[in-house]
């Protein structure tokens, strides 16, 4: 059989790179491997190299062009785009999760600072207000009053750049000093950890610190609905613990980081999403991970 050519679209080489890159070439396919500054694409003379596209960009703008290009000239890319377009918008992903009846943090958007007041009234305070297209726990911030509300508002007003023009107001989930991240390839809920921290803000790329997290058929089932209404892919769901409400989904991350996730689950994370992109490569679709699994056995 002719080997699988993978093409992997990256900014950085981090851990999770070379780790997916291992997994895939074990598996017997040939990787490309991209770096996205380096390249310079026809965009009117379409080369379809590659049987799929891996798309692991840091910058999202990048990784969603290239996605483009790749998807325009019929090369399947793992996440489609799609996913990253919901995904990299946490006002769009806040979306569509409601209208699939997800349960979620309340979300007000609004885009004036006056608005944007009376919306934080509303939620009641602390509010969590934070940019629609960031990442990392960046420029989040915590606002426990009007005044604060204010203040913050002028600022962004004034400083902040074209995307802080839409204000993504959410209502503060009280909860136990730690998030759960769940690892979805192709709708299944592969591993999950806690995030614990003593910041409120718990993201490992802030100092936070991974720890196994169980996986319940309730926590497996909720993933599901979530993987299922942006349509399979590889994701990381982001759920906060309401002490009354339960799981409630925060955001979902399209191009996921899990170098510290492998040691704590006990689970090959890269050889998952490894199984899963050489099946979208077989069929052009996405594909559910048991069947990716199956066609890896093959
Ligand atoms: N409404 C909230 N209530 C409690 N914690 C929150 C809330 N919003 C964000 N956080 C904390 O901040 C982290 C980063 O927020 P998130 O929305 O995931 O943005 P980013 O895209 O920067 O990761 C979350 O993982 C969580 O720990
Ligand atoms: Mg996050």
């Amino acid at each position: 059989m002719e080997r699988l050519r993978v093409g992997l679209v990256y900014g950085l080489l981090r851990a999770e790179e070379r780790f997916l890159i291992a997994a895939l070439e074990q598996r017997g396919a040939v990787v490309e491997r991209l770096l996205d500054r380096q390249l310079r694409l026809d965009l009117t003379d379409p080369s379809p190299r590659y049987d799929v596209i891996v798309q692991r960009s840091v910058s999202q703008l990048r990784g969603l062009h290239l996605a483009s290009i790749f998807e325009a000239w019929g090369v399947p890319v793992v996440n489609p785009t799609r996913i990253l377009e919901i995904c990299n918008d946490k006002l769009r992903t806040t979306a569509l999760l409601a209208a699939a009846g997800i349960p979620q943090p309340r979300v007000l958007v609004a885009f004036s600072l006056e608005e944007a007041i009376a919306a934080a009234d509303q939620l009641g305070y602390p509010v969590v207000i934070k940019p629609p297209l960031g990442s990392w726990g960046r420029l989040l911030a915590r606002v426990h009053s009007r005044r604060a509300a204010e203040e913050l508002l002028r600022h962004k007003r004034t400083l902040g750049g074209f995307h802080h023009g839409t204000i993504y107001i959410q209502e503060w989930v009280p909860k136990p000093g730690r998030d759960i991240r769940a690892f979805v390839v192709g709708e299944e809920t592969i591993c999950a950890i806690y995030r614990i921290s003593t910041h409120w803000v718990t993201n490992t790329a802030r100092g936070g610190r991974a720890a196994n997290c169980p996986v319940t058929s309730e926590l497996a089932e909720l993933c599901g609905r979530v993987a299922r209404t942006l349509g399979g892919g590889v994701l990381a769901v982001d759920i906060l613990e309401h002490p009354e409400r339960g799981f409630l989904v925060n955001e979902v991350n399209a191009t996921m980081e899990f170098r510290n996730s492998i040691a704590p689950t006990g689970v090959d994370i890269p050889g998952h999403v490894a199984d899963y992109v050489l099946a979208v490569a077989q069929t052009g679709q996405p594909a559910s991970l048991a069947i990716a699994r199956g066609a890896a056995a093959r």
